[in-house]
């Protein structure tokens, strides 16, 4: 994309599922399947969005998966294709997740991610997220994960 595209969040939508399955391959070491994302789909309380250009609406730069579990909303997922990564599309997805939790009156956001997964620490750090506690072998490679937290009721940030 050129020149500052203008980029939308939406729902994905159904025959996008291989093509996010693609970028997963990319950026993920344990990547989610396209079977795994369809299941997202058919869970009510899931969310799956994609970040697009305006101008096509055709070009996949990023998607955030999340929960919504009574108070609380669940990051499950977010990545940014490698070359749209570094221009603030990472923290737009997050901070759309954020958002919608204050929107629909949640209190708390939680996510885990991989201790050596610096850059996503620091994106969450930067949107207010706090490590909770680390979780031994969390990941099916062993890696330990963090456990972060943002709390909604007191969140003072602008999302
Ligand atoms: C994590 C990820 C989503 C960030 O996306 P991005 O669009 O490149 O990030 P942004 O440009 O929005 O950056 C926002 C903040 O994230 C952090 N960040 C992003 N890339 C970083 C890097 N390479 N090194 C350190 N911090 C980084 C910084 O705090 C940055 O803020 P700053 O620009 O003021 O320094 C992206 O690297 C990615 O898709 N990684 C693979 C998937 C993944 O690990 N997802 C998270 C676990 S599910």
């Amino acid at each position: 994309m050129e020149n500052d595209p203008v980029l939308s969040l939406r729902p994905i939508a159904a025959d996008e599922l291989l093509a996010i399955a693609a970028i997963e391959k990319r950026v993920h070491r344990q990547p989610w399947t396209e079977a795994q994302f369809q299941a997202e789909v058919d869970k009510p309380y899931s969310h799956l969005w994609v970040l697009t250009d305006d101008e096509t609406d055709q070009v996949l730069t990023g998607y955030i998966v999340f929960w919504e579990l009574g108070e609380t909303i669940e990051l499950l997922n977010v990545a940014v294709d490698l070359p749209y990564r570094g221009i603030g599309l990472g923290e737009r997805l997050v901070r759309a997740m954020i958002q919608h939790g204050l929107k629909t009156d949640r209190l708390q956001v939680m996510l885990e991610v991989r201790v050596s997964n610096s850059s996503a620490i620091s994106l969450y750090q930067k949107c207010g997220f706090e490590v909770l506690q680390t979780r031994k072998s969390f990941y099916s490679d062993g890696e330990d994960a963090f456990q972060m937290k943002l709390t909604l009721s007191t969140w003072g940030g602008t999302a």
